[in-house]
């Protein structure tokens, strides 16, 4: 199935993790793939992966030059950029927000919220405007409710679920913008969440029994970015094997062996 073919796609935060596993949906599904990550070593390791074909740029994806030169230099030989994906973020937290240094916190919202938003600004002038397309912004489940210790990243993933809903008003009919809120993902950076016994009893709290791996949220990914799609914008899509509906907190404690539910 070619849904994406003809379509140049570019991964921001696409060497590892959830992004990479998009790059690879996206390969199969037809689209020119572009990647971004700042470590030359796994960009390297993704992209002899994924294919040469794959473009990777090493950037920083809050830094606005960078930003600026890697969509010119995309345009430039694809011709237009159809979907972007806003999947660089970063946790800075260690603790209580309220003790949280403001530097970090503002790192935390520069690259979680400020970048997506610059790098639709230039896919929007360089591309978009013109030929129109799909802006996917990488969200959370702690977009939409609070983690411990994690609140300036819940934070700037909320205020990245309004921030998709001001683009896809102001951005049809010709680009749709919406955002997947991933609940706990197999990944790097969630590691201390699921390792070891963490994750079999986060997993066994939820009703579809098992943690998320990244291709579940690049599969919804490419259904957003492909015209089976075409009637949605604004719109946030919870991938979380039901964390949301039931957070381990449902489900019968005789079920679970008796103990209260954990959270990550
Ligand atoms: N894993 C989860 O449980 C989970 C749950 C909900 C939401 N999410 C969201 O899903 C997205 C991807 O997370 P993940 O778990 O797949 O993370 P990951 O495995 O750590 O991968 C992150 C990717 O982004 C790149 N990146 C990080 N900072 C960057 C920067 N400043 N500039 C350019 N690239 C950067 C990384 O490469 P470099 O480090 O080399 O730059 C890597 O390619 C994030 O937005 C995260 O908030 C994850």
């Amino acid at each position: 199935m070619s849904d994406l073919g003809g379509r140049t796609a570019l991964i921001v935060g696409g060497s590892a993790g959830i992004g990479l596993a998009i790059a690879r949906e996206f390969l199969a599904a037809g689209a020119r793939v572009a990647i971004v990550a700042r470590r030359e070593q796994p960009l390297a390791a993704a992209r002899q992966e994924l294919g040469t074909a794959v473009l990777a740029y090493a950037a920083d994806a809050s830094d606005d030059a960078a930003v600026a030169r890697v969509v010119d230099d995309l345009v430039r030989r694809c011709g237009r950029l159809d979907i972007l994906v806003n999947n660089a973020a970063v946790d800075l937290q260690a603790g209580p927000l309220i003790d949280m240094p403001v530097a970090d916190f503002d790192a935390v919202m520069r690259l979680n919220l400020r970048a997506p938003l610059l790098w639709s600004q230039c896919a929007w002038r360089a591309s978009m405007k013109q030929h129109g397309g799909v802006i996917l912004n990488m969200a959370s489940l702690g977009g939409m409710m609070l983690y411990p210790d994690m609140g300036a990243y819940c934070a700037s993933k909320a205020a990245l679920l309004h921030l998709t809903r001001a683009l896809a008003a102001e951005l049809g009919p010709g680009v749709r913008v919406n955002a997947i809120a991933p609940g706990l993902i197999r990944t790097d950076m969630s590691v201390a969440a699921w390792r070891g016994e963490h994750g079999a009893r986060f997993a066994s709290r939820l009703p579809l029994q098992r943690l998320g791996e990244p291709e579940d949220v690049a599969r919804s990914a490419r259904f957003l970015a492909s015209d089976a799609a075409a009637w949605i914008t604004g719109e946030t899509l919870t991938i979380d094997g039901g964390t949301a509906v039931q957070p381990g907190r449902g489900r019968s404690r005789q079920a679970d062996g008796g103990g209260s539910a954990g959270s990550t």
